[in-house]
């Protein structure tokens, strides 16, 4: 959800500005997942790497996190939103920590949405840690080296038992991934879409779907 901050610069605002635009982007988009039968919605909100930012936006960013969660919560169960946090989310506040519990607690038998936000999130890390435990296990002689495959790790990441993106979406006119779900999206679509996180709604969301929608996937196959 990247162009926050180039939506508040090109206003002559503090970028805290277009975070908070962009929270609004985010209501939007949950609404338009929802209106067009998307099962699962994956937020990139905080990258491991965004700790590294100066401490006074990492702490509006929290901060919004915190707001966001505890105003959003009533609404997103009421849409019947199933939240989940991935990445690691003991790094942020213990109150933060508790909210986020509480917030897939409360929505964890919802079906409308599978609503997946990614904070500290990297992907590189979740896969050596998965990699960790997958040695840990084996060295304790709780797992045959033989025996792991691609699943044997998918089932260790932080999206276990979750079904790998079929689309990805990236905003702003960047083309990278950017340490997002790279062992999860091996076979996702990717579509770029030159617009700022805080103008993204309803149309681009459609659009995105429809590019989708016009791809013939082969999953490394031959066409048939
Ligand atoms: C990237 O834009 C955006 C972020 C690092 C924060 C994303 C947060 C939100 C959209 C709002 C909060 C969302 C939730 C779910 C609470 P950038 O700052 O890198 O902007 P730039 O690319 O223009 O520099």
């Amino acid at each position: 959800m990247d162009g926050n901050g180039r939506w508040a610069a090109a206003r002559h605002l503090p970028r805290l500005a277009g975070h908070r635009e962009g929270a609004r982007a985010v209501r939007r988009t949950i609404e338009a997942a929802i209106h067009h039968h998307v099962g699962w919605l994956t937020l990139y909100a905080f990258s491991s790497e965004n700790w590294r930012r100066p401490a006074g936006e990492v702490s509006d960013l929290t901060g919004l996190l915190r707001h966001y969660v505890r105003s959003e919560l009533a609404e997103l169960a009421r849409a019947g939103v199933r939240l989940r946090v991935i990445g690691e989310r003991a790094r942020f506040p213990a109150d933060i920590q508790a909210d986020l519990a509480a917030a897939e607690a409360t929505t964890a038998a919802n079906t409308a949405l599978n609503l997946n936000v990614a904070l500290s999130y990297g992907s590189r890390a979740e896969i050596a840690a998965a990699a960790r435990r997958i040695a840990a296990e084996a060295r304790d002689g709780r797992l045959d080296p033989d025996a792991v495959d691609e699943a044997a790790l998918s089932a260790r990441l932080f999206t276990a038992g979750m079904p790998d993106p079929d689309l990805l979406i990236r905003t702003s006119g960047e083309q990278r991934l950017s340490n997002f779900l790279l062992w999860q999206a091996a076979y996702a679509e990717l579509v770029f879409q030159d617009v700022l996180w805080p103008d993204y709604g309803e149309s681009h969301f459609a659009a995105a779907l429809a590019s989708f929608a016009a791809r013939e996937r082969r999953f490394g196959a031959r066409p048939g």
